[in-house]
């Protein structure tokens, strides 16, 4: 495993000065104290990927050219297309290996989905070496007005990878991992503009929303209008309590499942890595779970939400911390947008 995260260092002081807001407000509702941006036109999610990839294959023993396949998770990509994996390959160099690379959609969960394929793939015998990275440079993309505080104030930039190898011993290894999805609340947490949907959706749902689309028939004219710049809406956009709801519903849920399914309890679980999507959320999930501190991970402190980067940044925290050894029950669970969700059991 490693990380990747950038040296800038953004306080919720500094956030205070450009949106109204306040440290006390965003650390008693999110816990977080600060989170790092990348510079800007030096680093991408990509080119982040690409420095935790280098680290990973440093510790796993092997040269990039030696990686099979590249799965890479992000909700905020380099290009809308193509994906950042072929990116990363060109990045570190083996472009020329023509290695297969897949971008994963998920969003918070897009790590987690991302190593439950590469997890298939090395256990059917397909690869040997699989880079999955989790990556987001969201300060790109958020709203730096108080319009968009409850958003922009959670989120930071960063980057996770792992290399999953076939392991020569049975009893180790991913265990099992549990992918959900439900659609229904797709516009809770979403980014939907600029997008081809043309207002189909919510004019579905009965929710007429004014894009400013023009009455025209004709095509291709307009990704964003005038009344989206104006009105903010490419930035995105989060129901907070309703997906804090369902987000301490499900990932107690999706936990239990996985240790069930693996004949295990909670007494078993020596680390929980869950999403860092607020610490209140890790909280309620470690107290339902009857959980204690030793037991689960947290790091939003220090680096928000940094979504699909967000669980391997944990991992891999952990494990340099010396809180994950050899033999131990780790459990990885996130849930967002989608709303996806989902966990992955391992003895390390
Ligand atoms: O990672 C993907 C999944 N995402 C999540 O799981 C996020 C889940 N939701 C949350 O973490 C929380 O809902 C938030 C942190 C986003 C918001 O916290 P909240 O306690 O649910 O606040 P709220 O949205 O209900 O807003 C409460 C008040 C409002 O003011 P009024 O209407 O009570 O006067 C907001 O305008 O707090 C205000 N507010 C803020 N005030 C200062 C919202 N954002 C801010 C802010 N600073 N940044």
């Amino acid at each position: 495993m490693g990380y990747y995260v950038p040296e800038r260092v953004v306080t919720n002081d500094e956030l205070s000065k450009i949106i109204d807001t306040s440290d006390e407000w965003i650390q008693e509702r999110t816990g977080i104290r600060e989170r790092r941006y990348g510079r800007k036109h030096e680093e991408t999610p990509s080119s982040m990927g690409a420095a935790a990839a280098r680290i990973a294959c440093e510790r796993a023993g092997i040269q990039p050219e030696e990686i099979d396949f590249i799965i890479f998770a992000t909700l905020s990509p380099d290009y809308y297309f193509p994906g950042c994996g072929v990116l990363v390959q060109r990045e570190l160099g083996i472009a020329n290996r023509e290695a297969g690379a897949l971008d994963v959609r998920n969003q918070c969960s897009g790590f987690v989905y991302a190593l439950s394929i590469a997890d298939q793939f090395v256990r059917s015998g397909t690869y040997k070496n699989v880079l999955v990275i989790g990556s987001e440079m969201h300060s790109m993309g958020l709203d730096f007005t108080t319009r968009g505080r409850n958003v922009t104030v959670i989120f930071g930039d960063g980057a996770g990878a792992a290399i999953i190898q076939p392991s020569g011993d049975p009893d180790r290894g991913i265990l099992n991992t549990k992918l959900h999805a439900d659609g229904t609340y797709a516009e809770k947490l979403a980014f939907i503009n600029p997008g081809s949907h043309g207002g189909y959706h919510l004019n579905k749902m009965g929710e007429e929303f004014d894009y400013g689309y023009p009455p025209s028939d004709t095509y291709g004219e307009i990704f964003l209008t005038p009344k989206m710049m104006e009105e903010g809406q490419y930035y995105p956009n989060m129901e907070g309590q309703f997906v804090f709801k369902y987000a301490v519903q499900k990932f107690p849920e999706v936990i239990k499942e996985a240790l069930s399914d693996a004949g295990l309890t909670t007494a078993d679980l020596n680390m929980l890595i869950p999403h860092q999507a607020n610490l209140r959320i890790s909280q309620f999930v470690q107290k339902r779970l009857g959980l204690n501190d030793d037991q689960v991970w947290n790091n939003i402190q220090r680096f928000g939400n940094t979504t699909a980067a967000s669980v391997p940044i944990a991992l891999c925290e952990a494990w340099e911390a010396g809180k994950i050894k050899d033999g131990d029950i780790v459990c990885l669970a996130a849930f967002g947008s989608g709303f996806t969700w989902a966990s992955a059991l391992m003895r390390w």
